[in-house]
């Protein structure tokens, strides 16, 4: 079996950071959520991975390189517009050959991995297998009606979903797919659904399994969802001291310090992962934070929250929570007149004042 992964899209609720920055690469516990897709693939046994990418493929590329650090081989294949997940299976096509693959969508995570469903796929041979997950909003995802274990209906973002099934963004595909793609027609929003190639495949008569998960998955396409990632994400790590504790540190919980990572004078209460050349001083980093690698914070009290490289937290009066700062950024207090709050904000950014 074959893996494509998707890793292009435009990533428009996480503005500002996907101006920048490829969505798929946003760390969670301080890895690339695009890494959890890639591991768990491999892990289930599958090295041949072709990556879809967009405008962010050269970061991709750069962040994945040829896949050997994974223990696998991978083929990037340009998108070269966002025209849907079916699109991106057809330009593939070359890659995929006459193989079944997983298809698996870099934003997902599904925190016991997919060696189930590849194995389950791998036992009953069927034309494709879908992963439903039960959900509270299900008019934000693809829609599986369910008839006697069978599906008999998937639309793509229902105004008013006829179930709680929400189609999780891992499916497995045998090459009956591509004929059912051909004959499908672009969605309103532009875009080749491979939701709608599926209900192709069903009303073809092809054989479609669903398999209703119960484990945790989520598809972290916004700010609340990357928070919740990461808290699941950081309770499940070993805590682990790798980095240089100075004077007067406590580590409360599980809390992991990276290679190089300087702290001083600080209280760290887990689960929380502090990164490689990071400093965190005169500081409280609580519950659920990962700071990634070579930022500061300093004087400042932050928790429930991620922070990208680079970044500066300085004297900052008041706890900063349930937030993500992107790389570089600085956030801190300054002893000009008159005492103001001075922003320079990029496109489509949020604050939120006490
Ligand atoms: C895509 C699929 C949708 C699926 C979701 C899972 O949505 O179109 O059916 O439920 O992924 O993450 P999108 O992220 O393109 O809005």
């Amino acid at each position: 079996m074959k893996a494509l992964i998707l890793s292009g899209g435009t990533g428009t609720r996480l503005r500002p950071i996907t101006h920048t920055s490829a969505k798929q690469l946003v760390p969670i516990a301080n890895k690339p959520i695009l890494f959890y897709g890639i591991e768990a693939v491999v892990a289930a046994g599958i090295t041949e991975i072709g990556i879809i990418t967009g405008e962010t493929g050269p970061e991709v590329r750069a962040a994945v390189g040829d896949g050997s650090r994974f223990g696998a081989s991978v083929t990037y294949i340009p998108q070269e517009a966002p025209l849907g997940l079916a699109h991106a299976v057809l330009i593939a096509r070359d890659f995929l050959g006459e193989d079944r693959f997983v298809m698996y969508l870099g934003d997902n995570l599904i925190r016991d991995g997919i060696t189930e469903f590849v194995d389950e796929f791998r036992r009953l041979q069927p034309d494709a297998e879908i992963l439903l997950a039960r959900v509270p909003e299900p008019q934000r995802f693809g829609v599986a009606e369910l008839e006697d274990g069978r599906v008999v209906r998937l639309v793509e973002k229902p105004p008013v979903p006829r179930s709680d099934l929400a189609l999780v963004g891992v499916y497995l595909f045998s090459p009956a797919v591509f004929h059912a793609i051909e004959r499908i027609e672009p969605s309103a929003r532009g875009e080749l659904e491979i939701t709608d190639a599926i209900q192709r495949m069903i009303d073809d008569g092809a054989r479609v399994v669903p398999h209703v998960i119960t484990g945790w998955w989520k598809d972290t396409g916004r700010l609340e969802d990357m928070l919740e990632a990461n808290r699941i994400i950081l309770d499940t790590l070993a805590p682990r001291v790798e980095g240089l504790l100075g004077e007067d540190v406590r580590l409360e919980g599980k809390v992991v310090i990276q290679t190089g990572a300087q702290l001083r004078n600080c209280l760290v209460r887990g689960p929380a992962i502090i990164g490689s050349g990071t400093l965190i001083e005169q500081s409280y980093v609580g519950p659920f934070t990962s700071i990634y690698h070579d930022c500061t914070i300093r004087r400042s009290e932050i928790e429930h929250s991620i922070v990208l490289e680079g970044s500066v937290i300085d004297g900052v009066d008041g706890k900063i929570e349930s937030s993500l700062i992107g790389k570089g950024c600085t956030v801190r207090s300054s002893p000009e007149r008159p005492r103001a709050y001075r922003l320079m904000l990029g496109d489509q950014s949020r604050v939120e004042l006490r």
